[in-house]
């Protein structure tokens, strides 16, 4: 007879999942909760059963590799039971746990933040190696515009050591989450956070060397569009920037001269699809140079990096 392959292997395994008298182990679980959000259209089906059924049991996600023939005990079976019911209804799974990871550390979200992506793990990493370059005696001075959770700002301040970063947000709401990552990270003292419709309220420092944001920059036609479990659950202040998509880059690529030293970097995340148009707003102004963008994963333009060059502002 000859050796089942890996898909026959997995075949019976599913069929033996169907079968009535088995118990419901961490396995079977899995398996039918998977199934069940790929129906639902789920892009990452078996990360969020792990992440639910971790959360559940109060486990980090790798233990439940060590523990696929255990039972669950009721109250685990009941909690995980609710998320996965709200998680079919759309309902992000970083919300259902209260949390997200980025640049391996843990950020809470609420409805008032927007869940933090990877790519934008992309602006982290060109701020820091900004910030590496610059010879100054002195804390550099960063700005997070924008700054939701705090991802950003706590990320590049844990990774950087001379660094004092002001992050604003125009929402109240997402700020208090900020301050509670910030606290949470032991940075919140490094960190001054004002809310501030972009650079408008901010009077102190009067310029930096970074200002790094990752704003609003969806149109109004593409939010239309969107996923329900992000249009439906994510802050639409936190996703729309108007008609086009480009407003809010806009008003920041005009506000930033004024409140960078000369030789200070901007640095702003966006979508592909406004990157032509973004860099065309950028070269029209002359005190605006060395721009480069950094590509995500997928080989988009994701990160617009600026220099102020011009010294006479
Ligand atoms: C795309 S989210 C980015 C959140 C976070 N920095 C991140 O990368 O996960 C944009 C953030 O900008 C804030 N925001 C929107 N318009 C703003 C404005 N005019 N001034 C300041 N913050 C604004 C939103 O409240 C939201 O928190």
């Amino acid at each position: 007879m000859s050796k089942a392959t890996p898909a026959e292997r997995l075949n019976e395994r599913n069929k033996m999942s169907e079968s009535q008298d088995e118990p419901w182990t961490v396995l079977r679980l899995l398996d039918w909760t998977t199934d069940f959000f790929k129906r639902k259209g789920s892009e990452s089906p078996r990360l969020d059963a792990e992440v639910l059924l971790s959360h559940a049991r109060e486990c980090e996600r790798i233990e439940l590799y060590t523990a696929f023939a255990e039972e669950p005990d009721g109250e685990q079976r009941v909690a995980f039971r609710e998320m996965v019911r709200r998680r079919g209804e759309g309902m992000p799974v970083a919300q259902l746990v209260g949390y997200r990871e980025f640049y391996s550390s843990r950020f809470r979200v609420n409805e008032a933040t927007l869940i933090p992506r990877p790519e934008t793990e992309h602006l982290v990493v060109e701020a820091l190696d900004c910030a590496k370059q610059f010879s100054v005696d002195r804390p550099l001075q960063v700005i997070d515009v924008g700054t939701g959770s705090g991802a950003i700002a706590i990320s590049v301040v844990q990774n950087f050591d001379s660094v004092e970063m002001t992050a604003v947000d125009v929402s109240e709401a997402a700020l208090k989450i900020a301050e509670w990552n910030a606290q949470k990270h032991e940075v919140a003292d490094r960190i001054q956070f004002v809310q501030s419709d972009l650079l408008s309220e901010v009077e102190k420092p009067e310029r930096f060397d970074i200002i790094c944001s990752n704003p609003p920059y969806v149109s109004e036609a593409e939010y239309r569009e969107l996923s329900p479990t992000v249009r439906d659950f994510e802050p639409r202040g936190a996703l729309v920037s108007g008609p086009e998509g480009t407003e809010v880059i806009a008003r920041l690529l005009e506000q930033a001269p004024d409140r960078l030293h000369a030789g200070g970097r901007l640095i702003i995340e966006l979508s592909p699809m406004i990157a032509d148009a973004c860099q065309a707003m950028a070269l029209a102004d002359p005190a605006f140079g060395d721009l480069r963008f950094i590509k995500d994963l997928d080989g988009h333009r994701r990160i617009l990096s600026l220099q102020r060059t011009d010294h006479s502002r």
